[in-house]
């Protein structure tokens, strides 16, 4: 047996295709969304968690220094799209509701939400972290999806659209690395379906309710009623989840890295995609 690395090689990166400049910022029709409560907070809420980036980026790029052209798509690409994802929300929220202080709000969710960050762990292999980049990735392409169907307002559409298309990128990126890694670290279905696992148990909300809490105490300068408040939200998303989240897709994508052979990622995807609907439900 050899012990021969195969270096990584990955697809030339996918040009990024739209800037906050040259959106059409003139189409906006603000009344259509000024007085949806339930818009502002999920645009703002992203806007946060995008913009914030940065944070955990080193300890991915750390994670896979020996990978350089890895590295240099994180860098050059992957990073400034996620956060031109936040700059492009951050002057939809600012344009839209300008009574809202961004900056502030934004600094005052930074400091809680950096303490978080800081403990959160990758996977240890390189196979794993990169099938949880995949659960990441599944979970805003879908979110950007769903945002891009419940907007009634053309511009928002445009951008939900456009950072959904970068979402989807990322993970085909991913993808292919982890294809890469699952080869050479021989890493068995078992061991991917635990990174997924442990990576889709860490979505469950923390990040969204703590950003909800600091976007709702600037807005509403009732911080005593955050609870009810966000329960109210939460219900509101959750119709909009039974009505826009593409649960196929996302079931689809989840599975891909467990490499099924077609007739069983068939049958799991029909198996899993109403029960995934009915888990958010509950
Ligand atoms: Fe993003
Ligand atoms: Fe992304």
């Amino acid at each position: 047996m050899s012990d021969t690395k195969t270096p990584l090689e990955l697809p030339p990166a996918r040009p990024t295709t739209w800037s906050v400049d040259r959106l059409p910022w003139h189409e906006l029709e603000r009344t259509s969304v000024a007085d949806d409560e339930m818009l502002f907070y999920m645009v703002a809420t992203a806007s946060f968690v995008e913009i914030t980036t940065d944070l955990y980026t080193n300890n991915l790029l750390d994670h896979y220094r020996g990978a350089p052209p890895l590295l240099e798509w994180l860098v050059r690409h992957w990073q400034p799209e996620e956060l031109q994802h936040g700059v492009a929300l951050r002057r939809y929220v600012e344009t839209v509701w300008p009574a809202f202080p961004w900056e502030e709000a934004y600094n005052a969710f930074f400091a809680e939400y950096a303490a978080l960050c800081n403990e959160s762990a990758l996977e240890p292999s390189h196979s794993g972290e990169m099938a949880a980049r995949c659960i990441v990735e599944t979970g805003t392409s879908s979110y950007y999806t769903m945002l891009r169907e419940r907007s009634p307002e053309p511009l928002l559409k445009t951008i939900a659209g456009h950072i959904r298309n970068d979402e989807v990128g990322h993970y085909k990126y991913f993808y292919h690395a982890f294809l890469h890694y699952a080869r050479e670290e021989k890493s068995s279905r078992r061991q991917t379906m635990g990174a997924l696992w442990r990576r889709i148990r860490e979505a469950n909300g923390e990040d969204a309710y703590v950003a909800f809490r600091h976007v709702h105490a600037f807005h509403t300068h009732r911080p005593e009623h955050v609870d009810e408040d966000y329960r109210a939200f939460r219900r509101n998303l959750d119709e909009a989840l039974q009505k826009h989240f593409p649960f196929e897709m996302a079931v689809r994508m989840t599975l891909k890295p467990l490499e099924l052979p077609a007739w069983a990622e068939r049958t799991s995807t029909a198996l899993l995609t109403p029960l995934a609907r009915r888990f958010v439900a509950s």
